[in-house]
């Protein structure tokens, strides 16, 4: 698979990987959660924001959501990291890293790497949130997002 370098035109369908265009596609996963365990939100340099929402039960994040108004690449950032922590441990959810993301998706644009830093930020703000929420739970009977 040859990248847009040279004279080879980069065809997007053809030239994308299966993960990248089943992350980028993916729509089941975008959705606002109320109460959730953990909420992160993160805004990065070019303005896009990314919010994830988790739901964890004995320390395993059973389910997780998004939502963005950032690019393809973005969405396909988020949905990455959400099919990587999804039935992990919330431990396993921190070592998570944006390379993780780069490389499950294979074909990310090397000028889109910092979609894959924002999510991985996102996430670890709902990490931090959840684990606040843990020492405090009386405070989520009152959080709204
Ligand atoms: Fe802004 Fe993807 S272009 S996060």
């Amino acid at each position: 698979m040859e990248k847009k370098t040279g004279r080879k035109q980069f065809n997007f369908w053809q030239d994308h990987s299966l993960h990248y265009l089943e992350m980028a596609y993916r729509t089941d996963k975008i959705e606002r959660i109320e109460n959730c365990d953990g909420y992160g939100k993160r805004t990065g340099q070019c303005g896009d924001t990314i919010e994830f929402y988790l739901t964890v039960r004995d320390e395993i994040i059973g389910s997780a959501s998004f939502v963005t108004d950032g690019c393809l690449n973005t969405i396909a950032c988020a949905n990455t990291v959400i099919h990587l922590i999804e039935k992990k441990s919330i431990e396993d959810a921190w070592e998570i890293t944006p390379e993780n993301v780069i490389d499950y998706l294979e074909t990310l644009p090397s000028t889109n790497e910092h979609c894959a830093e924002l999510a991985i930020g996102a996430l670890y703000r709902a990490l931090l949130n959840f684990q606040k929420n843990k020492r405090v739970p009386w405070k989520q009977l009152y959080k709204r997002h």
